[in-house]
């Protein structure tokens, strides 16, 4: 079992270079499959989700090679439409595969998803939007298998703006027979992604980062190379590295305006950051201002992908602070892990009330999902002493080797097999 032992307590300095992001790379490797030949799609970061797409697309037909950040895929064979059991299972998000291999093989049989660490991940907003596009669906044994003989564009409400759900339609829309109208679209600039890359392929899509997605079906698509924009929230987990270590760093390869809502309560909250172009310095010379209220919500809201490295940020702060988490009804499993560490943080009805002015305490800790396991890394930095956080290959499932980015920012952290 891999751990890392963190000597906390130093204040980060340097310079980064920002990682692709995972949750662009994702869905736009699964839009692969909707056309036949060579892609190169540059900057994906290795990651253990990604390592599992990859697998799948394998599995599927595929070749593909993950060379300098750069992914060589060749799609022409894929004829495979069954997801593998045991790859359904290490990533939940292998869901919006259905979508693309529906519209290229007109069936796809994927294992229902579980639930994960931070929730149910239901998934019948995808279900819906696939039916509403002309698929068949049936479930047996735990089994979902989807078939049509021709996609045809539909009008899709949904109910609540899902990332996977919006990217699923997009992607089986983009060949169905006539129009199809999303309204209320989730909105993430990982969706505006997905839309470049396919527009770059031939598709006729617009609207995304709206709450609107219009998509015009086209007779086929073609292969095209491609850079997967900057990951906002390793990008925000470093802002706040910086936050709770009171160091002073630079970040490039980043895209500021994907995280207005974390630099509007960094900066609330006494962190000094300046933009320009795509470089971000941060610098946080002293603990933080208490922030009243976060509530997670969708995009541009407040990312619920930051929310539990916020908190570690908050439980240094002067004053007390209140986090609200909306979207997943399990985000909250770090708490009890933190306050292990010290830090005095009350959970009620999907609130965290944080009374910060805590200084946290270096000991063994826990991570419960990749978000969870973050804070913990970044609360291991903050605490005097040598912190040992444990179950960190949900870690690797978000951030390319964590530990070695943040050495280059000094930070005395190692990965340690026991
Ligand atoms: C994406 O997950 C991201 N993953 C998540 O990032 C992110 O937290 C989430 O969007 C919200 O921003 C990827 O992009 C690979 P959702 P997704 O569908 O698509 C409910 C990370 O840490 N829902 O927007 O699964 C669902 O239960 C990961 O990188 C339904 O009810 O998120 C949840 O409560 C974690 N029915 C809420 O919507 C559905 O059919 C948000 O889910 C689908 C979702």
């Amino acid at each position: 079992m891999e751990t890392f032992a963190i000597e906390g307590g130093k204040p980060l300095s340097g310079s980064l270079r920002i990682q692709g992001a995972k949750n662009a790379a994702l869905p736009i490797l699964a839009a692969a499959v909707l056309a036949e030949g060579q892609f190169y799609i540059y900057d994906v970061p290795y990651l253990k989700d990604i390592d599992v797409m990859l697998e799948i697309l394998r599995e599927i037909g595929a070749s593909a090679k993950h060379v300098d950040g750069c992914v060589d895929l060749d799609t022409s064979s894929v004829s495979v439409p069954v997801i593998p059991e045991h790859l359904m299972g290490q990533m939940r998000s292998s869901i919006f595969l259905a979508g693309p291999l529906l519209a290229r093989l007109g069936e796809v049989t994927i294992s229902r998803p579980g639930g994960c660490d931070i929730g149910e991940r239901r998934i019948d907003l995808h279900l819906a939007g696939l039916t509403a596009l002309g698929a068949k669906i049936e479930e047996a044994e735990g089994y979902i298998t989807f078939r049509t003989k021709q996609l045809r564009g539909a009008n899709i409400f949904l109910s609540f703006p899902s990332v996977g759900a919006t990217e699923n339609i997009m992607m089986a829309a983009v060949l169905a027979k006539g129009t199809t109208r999303i309204c209320n679209a989730a909105r993430e600039p990982e969706i505006v992604d997905l839309q470049n890359f396919l527009n770059a392929m031939g598709a006729r899509i617009r609207g995304a980062g709206t709450d609107t997605i219009e998509i015009t079906g086209v007779p086929r698509l073609r292969t095209v190379s491609y850079r997967v924009i900057p990951d906002r929230i390793v990008t925000g987990t470093f802002l706040l590295a910086a936050g709770v270590t009171q160091g002073h760093i630079e970040l490039t390869n980043t895209i500021p305006e994907h995280l207005t809502a974390l630099i509007e309560v960094a900066r609330s909250c006494g962190v000094e950051i300046k933009i320009r172009h795509d470089i971000m310095e941060i610098k946080s010379m002293s603990r933080p201002r208490a922030y009243d209220r976060i509530i997670t919500s969708p995009y541009p809201g407040f990312p619920t992908d930051l929310q539990a490295q916020l908190m570690v940020f908050l439980s240094l702060a002067k004053g007390t602070s209140v986090i609200k988490e909306t979207i997943f009804e399990g985000r909250f499993k770090h708490v009890n892990e933190l306050a292990r560490m010290g830090a005095s943080i009350y959970v009620d009805l999907g609130s965290a009330i944080i009374r910060g002015g805590n200084k946290l305490t270096a000991t063994h800790v826990e991570a419960t999902d990749l978000r969870a396991g973050a804070a913990l890394v970044l609360a291991g930095l903050s605490a005097e002493g040598t912190t040992c956080v444990s179950q960190i290959h949900h870690i690797d499932r978000g951030y390319e080797r964590l530990e070695l980015q943040l050495q280059q920012l000094g930070a005395d952290i190692s990965r340690v097999s026991i």
